[in-house]
């Protein structure tokens, strides 16, 4: 049966010790992912930032606060995987600087520089080997099905979940899974416990192939 990763939630990247920067994922498609993987006999490996839902239970769970926290715990795991779902909604920016202790009001206005962050998926991309194989996802606004092609060809994936920014924070979900060719291969919508059957069931019928001769 695969062993695969799984990435979930959102992460937060610290102004001070009791500010962060965050943003309103639920880590519900992850979550339902991992469950559906598990039902399916999969060996489910979450890696998750903070949410307030509760691990499915048989999974190895690692739990993560920042963007380089889901880095490491990522890059350290997925070599013993056969494959990698990136569903976490990673904060892109990060502060220069962290200041130690609390920040205090300055009177005025204030800015705060901010870099980007490590792109947890595309480093998988650059690490995948043999018959190993990665699932992005991709929230997108504008021009949806040209931005998550050209992710999928940034991220080294094999597929990628199209979704929308509605569906963050949200009990439903409506995405399209696209190939590296740009084939649409699935739509599915509903909840998204219903969502991750239809997509753990689909790619359980391509991974035997890909995963032939690990
Ligand atoms: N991702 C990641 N690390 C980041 C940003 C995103 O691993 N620092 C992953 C997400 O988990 C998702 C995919 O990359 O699987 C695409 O995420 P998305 O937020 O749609 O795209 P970004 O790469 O952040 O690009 P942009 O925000 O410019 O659309």
């Amino acid at each position: 049966m695969p062993r695969v990763l799984i990435t979930a939630g959102p992460t937060r990247e610290y102004l001070d010790d009791v500010r962060y920067l965050s943003n309103a994922s639920s880590g519900r498609m992850g979550y339902a992912i991992a469950q559906a993987g598990l039902a399916a006999g999969w060996e489910v490996v979450l890696v998750t930032g903070p949410v307030e839902i509760p691990v499915p239970a048989g999974c190895e769970c690692h739990r993560v606060v920042t963007t380089s926290d889901m880095r490491e715990a990522c890059v350290r795991l997925f070599p013993s995987c056969d494959g990698v779902i990136a569903a976490a909604a990673v904060c892109d920016y990060k502060p220069v600087q962290r200041i130690t202790g609390k920040m205090s009001k300055t009177g005025g206005p204030i800015t705060i520089e901010m870099i980007e962050t490590d792109d947890v998926l595309a480093e998988l991309g650059t690490l995948k080997s043999g018959a190993q194989w990665i699932v992005g996802f991709a929230l997108e606004a504008q021009n949806p099905r040209e931005n998550a092609l050209q992710k999928l060809r940034r991220k080294n994936c094999d597929w990628i979940v199209l979704n929308h920014p509605s569906a963050i924070g949200s009990e439903e979900n409506q995405v399209e899974l696209i190939a590296a060719g740009g084939t649409t291969v699935g739509t599915w919508s509903g909840t998204k416990s219903r969502v991750a059957e239809d997509l753990v069931g689909w790619l359980g019928g391509q991974i035997p192939a890909k995963t032939a001769g690990r």
